[in-house]
């Protein structure tokens, strides 16, 4: 594994494990719990520390598949990242979603917190009341955000009484919004780790380019894709998977370095 380093110098793995969908959409399905406990018990194995989740993953129960299979594991040498709902921003609410996702994981700490989308019509101010207060409690160990553009990153950090550890963004070869919109570059400027999500959706893996160069490299479109993000400074990508291998050759990608040439030619494939 390799990390990149979070403000407080703790080393955050590059490449974490997403589970959206582990669990239902927004509401619970049990019916695969079995295959979900099993891919993220095989991805631990594996070497994942690194796991994002969110309250509203399988309406909180893909915060609970998690809880089953991290009972057994040393807490301190995982990494959890969990976020409160959009409209679980409110003073009040916040508190109580994160007790509500403590719960679901059977932990009494997560690693990073982190607002799931902004909502303009509640006060930033009053989220972060709530947020300060559980990072002063130790409830979370840090603060980070998902989805904000650069002005409402920049109110974020004014208004935390820590730094922002993170800004979770859709960022990969097919949507390149985050370079464009300053807000890696504000990141990297910042020493804000941009979480890159849904590195390998929207028809990624079928770029002919891509085909090319795992040929050339040995390797799988999947494992080029998220080299190509890895790349990048202070940048750490969570692609999800229920199938070991890709688990396992996801993982291998973190190995992968590629020529600064092709770097290059894949910055200015679109
Ligand atoms: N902050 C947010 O609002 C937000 C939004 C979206 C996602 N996220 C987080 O980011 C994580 C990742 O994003 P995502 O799940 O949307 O998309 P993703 O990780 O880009 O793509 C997941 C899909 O890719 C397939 N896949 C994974 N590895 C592969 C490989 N090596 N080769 C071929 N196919 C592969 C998976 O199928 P198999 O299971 O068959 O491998 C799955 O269908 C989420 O799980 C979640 O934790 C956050």
């Amino acid at each position: 594994m390799k990390y990149e380093t979070l403000y407080d110098d703790t080393p955050i793995p590059v490449l974490g494990l997403g589970t959206w969908r582990m669990g239902g959409g927004m509401e619970a399905d049990r019916s695969q719990d079995e295959k979900y406990t099993r891919a993220i018990r095989a991805a631990i194995e594996m070497g994942y520390t690194h796991i994002d989740t969110a309250e509203m993953y399988g309406g909180g129960h893909t915060e609970e598949v998690i809880g089953r299979v991290i009972k057994d594991i040393d807490r301190e040498q995982l990494f959890i990242t969990t976020k409160v709902w959009s409209s679980n921003l409110r003073y009040r609410s916040v508190l109580k979603a994160m007790e509500s996702s403590l719960r679901h994981l059977g932990t009494d700490y997560v690693d990073l917190y982190l607002i799931h989308w902004p909502n303009p019509s509640i006060p930033l101010e009053d989220t972060f009341k709530a947020l300060n207060e559980l990072v002063a409690s130790g409830k979370t160990r840090r603060v980070g955000v998902s989805h904000f553009d650069l002005k409402d990153l920049q109110r974020a950090q004014s208004l935390s009484a820590t730094p922002i550890a993170t800004n979770q963004v859709r960022y990969s070869l097919l949507s390149r919004e985050p370079a464009r919109n300053g807000v890696l570059k504000y990141c990297q400027d910042n020493n804000i780790i941009l979480t890159a999500y849904s590195p390998l959706k929207e028809g990624v893996l079928s770029i002919r380019k891509l085909k090319e160069l795992a040929q050339k490299y040995k390797a799988s479109p999947a494992q080029i894709a998220l080299s190509w993000l890895l790349s990048k400074p202070k940048v750490i990508s969570i692609p999800m998977s229920t199938n070991i291998d890709h688990l396992k050759s996801n993982l291998d990608a973190v190995e992968l370095e590629l020529s600064a040439d092709d770097i290059e030619t894949l910055n200015r494939l679109i």
